[in-house]
């Protein structure tokens, strides 16, 4: 997905980094305001157990398909209402039900009717982030997924997996410049493609892999790591309000939506990371209680921290360093890139090596 400051693009540098401070043995990895989770990804990869955490149910999704699942998905359950899938060897089955989902006829439920021109033309405001054709297929797909699950014909693992695969699958035909805080009047190119339900990617791993969806403030009070790695918002701009389509479509739970925009109330998954009064008491108090052995934060010259704000903190736990990387600015965010004359920034990657373990 092209998630607003995605490590992806720095998985290398990240890597590097990390190794050089902690060495290459096997470490449980938590990178606690995960989003797509590429960043765990790259070490559930490369062996290493994880645990992920985000404040998004989607990113929830994502990451419980991506790090939890670890074994073939079996779909055994669906045997029944798909006769032909047994005769399926396994590793084809994920892949065979994805395509059942895809052929379904579309239905004009919750995404249609809110965010798709067809359902809402006739009221006060006219959305139109999906095509009528994909918002309709979606909600097919979405209410499918959602029966199967509730008859307990899908397991968790299951159920994560088609969400995540939807999730990653619409993303791709919306009609947007980037995020979902407008929607463009007229559809796209890629917006009038028809959605593929493309089947998300699965990595085996025989090591156990945490998920949470939690205020990292909070969750660090009950768990306890080894190597953290942080890479909280850098601006005032959330991820609630930027993403709040997919969350809907996540949590298909019916929401009232306001304005122009449909946003749902998502006043309880606002970040204090995003904004200027709160983002250092919050780090302070978060650097303060973790109880880890290396604490690593990504951030970026242009964030609400400033360099010293953050060396002072993170020494406070101990031993302090920084690794640094020119960057290609987030390309898709055009907003935000008319008001930058720079299209480079400098990724720094912090770390402490934590002394005083409580
Ligand atoms: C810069 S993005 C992380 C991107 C991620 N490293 C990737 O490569 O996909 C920041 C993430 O922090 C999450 N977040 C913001 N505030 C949080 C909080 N207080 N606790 C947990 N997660 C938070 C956001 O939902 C968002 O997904």
């Amino acid at each position: 997905m092209n998630y607003i400051w995605s490590k992806h693009s720095l998985l290398k540098f990240i890597h590097a980094s990390i190794e050089q401070v902690v060495g290459a043995d096997r470490f449980l990895v938590s990178d606690l305001c995960a989003g797509t989770g590429a960043v765990a990804r790259m070490y559930k990869e490369l062996g290493h157990p994880t645990m992920t955490n985000d404040l998004q149910y989607y990113s929830y999704v994502l990451l419980q398909h991506y790090l939890a699942n670890s074994e073939v998905l079996m779909f055994s359950g669906l045997e029944s209402l798909l006769d032909w899938l047994a005769e399926r060897v396994p590793e084809d089955r994920a892949e065979m039900v994805c395509l059942y989902l895809d052929q379904l006829s579309g239905m004009q439920w919750f995404v249609y009717q809110h965010y798709c021109m067809g359902g809402t033309q006739w009221g006060e405001f006219h959305r139109q982030y999906f095509s009528d054709t994909n918002g309709a297929r979606c909600d097919a797909i979405r209410m499918q997924i959602q029966e199967r699950y509730n008859e307990k014909m899908i397991t968790d693992g299951e159920y994560f997996f088609l969400l995540a695969s939807l999730i990653e699958s619409i993303d791709k035909v919306a009609n947007t410049a980037s995020v979902y805080g407008a929607y463009l009047k007229q559809l796209k190119k890629s917006a009038q493609k028809d959605m593929v339900l493309t089947p998300a990617l699965l990595s085996l791993s025989r090591q156990p892999h945490q998920v949470y969806q939690q205020d990292i403030n909070e969750l660090i009070q009950h768990t306890s790591h080894e190597v953290v790695y942080l890479d909280p918002p850098y601006n005032h701009r959330q991820y609630s309000g930027n993403y709040h389509v997919l969350e809907t479509i996540a949590r298909y739970d019916d929401p009232v939506l306001r304005g122009k925009t449909g946003m749902r109330d998502c006043s309880d998954q606002k970040s204090k990371y995003c904004s200027r009064v709160h983002v250092l008491e919050e780090f302070h108090n978060l650097m303060q209680n973790i109880d880890a052995q290396y604490v690593f934060l990504s951030y970026n010259d242009e964030g609400l921290m400033s360099l010293d704000d953050i060396r002072d903190i993170m020494s406070m736990r101990g031993e302090y360093g920084v690794f640094e990387q020119s960057y290609q600015r987030y390309k898709a965010d055009k907003t935000e890139n008319r008001n930058h004359k720079k299209d480079r920034t400098v990724e720094y990657l912090h770390r402490v090596k934590v002394e005083d373990r409580s």
